[in-house]
């Protein structure tokens, strides 16, 4: 049988994937090699097209070399089948297209199929958001049923995300409006809805005083490679923070929706970002840390600094790493420190979310060291987990305690495919489904949350602290937790 007459999610109108940017690094790298998969395990409908747009003047023979040299590289070559490709490849077109002439829209307009459901996968800078939309919207290629997708970073600071928002926001309307943080297309992190809320056991336990602490870890092992140009004017808080790691948080902390509709769940997550306690310069003095990795090794692989890195300027004050603590102001939370930390040239890949509960009020076992009861600890990648830490007996005589864990791998509980988190959102925008996407008042209230932590940061005038590369960031990372009794899982 061949991919295309599996299909089962064929919709009766054509669809029209349009990729700008679709040259760039994200495409080739995350966005064209996730189509390919959803069009191998038939989940990509069939009368779905991918317009590929880009500046430069390819010829289909250069686009076809384009493909074959470069996209296939991103692809496993275990899921590399010929056939597979070549339908794949048939579904493909591109269109040269400077994204700020206005008439290289009309040559767009006679690629797309009349009567089509469009939908715009803003890959570029967001600086050609506007120019886009207002393009768009003069060639008259945006009706009621058009879809767009905006890629990160959507703005440095709050103003700059509601001047984004504003101008696509005057060619499509909220419901049309797909702003991706492809943390939400995580399978696990798709999953903590349901350790939460499709189990019985933890619900209970999940609030104040039983929880101690929550810490959230995205720790990466690369470092900044050649993306420096972006990434310098970026930082670790508002490339990571701000997006990834305050949406991992949201899951973590929101109250059970009424359902999954998406402004169900949008609402709840919501009240999370607007219930976090505002940093004064004071807090952000002693509840963050800012570290910048300095020549080390990985692996037995030297690595150089940051400041070292191609494009960086030789006195950069950009942090690579950041460590905070954070409070949440509601009933559920009160008292219970969450840490978020995340950071690049760490001493591995390593992205988890750490349930501390409460110590025992009173122990019967006074020959256990101290240490912390019970954790529940939620690894994302590279592998996905779920470990229950808890007590027991060691054998023998006596009463001592050892820990031990219950341990869920989720990978071999599940023998089906799982897919990329890219594959997961693109079918999502296809179908329409808001639920893993931020809403604007999301997106708007984790930047009112930022900025005065960026504000801070700028009055107190200090270097990010060095940390060697291809450690855990600087001291003041584990000085952070140790002024709240707690440690990072790997300290303990
Ligand atoms: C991106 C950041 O959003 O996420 C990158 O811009 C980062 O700097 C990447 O490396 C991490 O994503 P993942 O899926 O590899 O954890």
């Amino acid at each position: 049988m061949t991919a295309s007459s599996q299909t089962s999610t064929d919709t009766a109108a054509p669809i029209d994937l349009v990729i700008f940017g679709g040259a760039g690094d994200l495409s080739v790298r995350k966005l064209l090699p996730a189509l390919y998969m959803a069009h191998l395990h038939h989940s990509l409908p069939d009368v779905a097209r991918i317009h590929v747009l880009g500046r430069q003047p390819w010829d289909a023979t250069a686009f076809q070399v384009f493909l074959h040299d470069k996209v296939r590289g991103f692809i496993a070559p275990d899921s590399l089948d010929d056939a597979a490709w070549q339908g794949f490849v048939e579904r493909l077109g591109y269109v040269c297209l400077d994204a700020t002439q206005a008439a290289d829209f009309a040559h767009l307009g006679q690629a797309l199929r009349p009567g089509s459901d469009r939908i715009y996968y803003l890959a570029t800078a967001p600086t050609l958001f506007t120019a886009i939309c207002g393009h768009l919207a003069g060639a008259g290629l945006i009706d009621a049923r058009a879809r767009v997708v905006l890629e990160k970073p959507l703005g440095h600071d709050l103003a700059s995300a509601r001047a984004i928002n504003d101008e696509v926001g005057r060619h499509f309307s909220e419901q049309q409006t797909f702003r991706i943080d492809h943390y939400l297309g995580k399978e696990t992190v798709q999953n903590m809805m349901v350790l939460r809320f499709g189990n019985t056991i933890f619900e209970p336990l999940w609030r104040s005083p039983y929880i101690k602490s929550v810490q959230i870890t995205v720790a990466e092992s690369v470092g900044v490679g050649s993306r420096a140009g972006f990434y310098d004017g970026t930082g670790a808080l508002r490339d990571m923070v701000q997006n990834h790691l305050l949406q991992l948080l949201c899951i973590v902390a929101m109250e059970p929706p009424v359902s999954l509709d998406p402004d169900a769940v949008r609402d709840e997550k919501l009240k999370v970002l607007r219930s976090l306690r505002p940093m004064t310069l004071a807090d952000v003095a002693r509840d963050t840390v800012r570290g910048q990795y300095t020549a080390g090794a990985l692996n037995g692989d030297k690595a150089v600094g940051y400041l070292q890195e191609a494009n960086v300027p030789p006195d950069s004050g950009t942090e690579t790493f950041v460590a905070l603590r954070a409070h949440i102001n509601n009933w559920r939370w009160a008292n219970v420190p969450i840490f978020l930390r995340t950071g690049k040239r760490m001493a591995e890949r390593r992205s988890e979310i750490v349930v501390e509960f409460a110590e025992l009020p009173y122990t019967l076992f006074p020959d256990t060291p101290r240490q912390p009861v019970n954790r529940l600890l939620i690894r994302l990648q590279p592998e996905e987990h779920v470990q229950l830490q808890m007590m027991a007996k060691e054998p023998g005589s006596g009463m001592r305690l050892r820990q031990v864990s219950l341990d869920l791998d989720l990978e071999s509980a599940f023998s089906t495919r799982r897919a990329e988190a890219y594959e997961r959102l693109l079918i999502d925008v296809i179908k329409g489904r808001l639920t893993h996407f931020m809403r604007r008042d999301e997106l708007e209230a984790a930047w009112t949350w930022v900025e005065p932590i960026l504000d801070g940061w700028k009055n107190l005038n200090e270097r990010p602290r060095p940390y060697v590369a291809g450690s855990w960031g600087p001291a003041a990372s584990s000085a952070l937790m140790a002024r709240e009794n707690s440690a990072w899982t790997e300290e303990t």
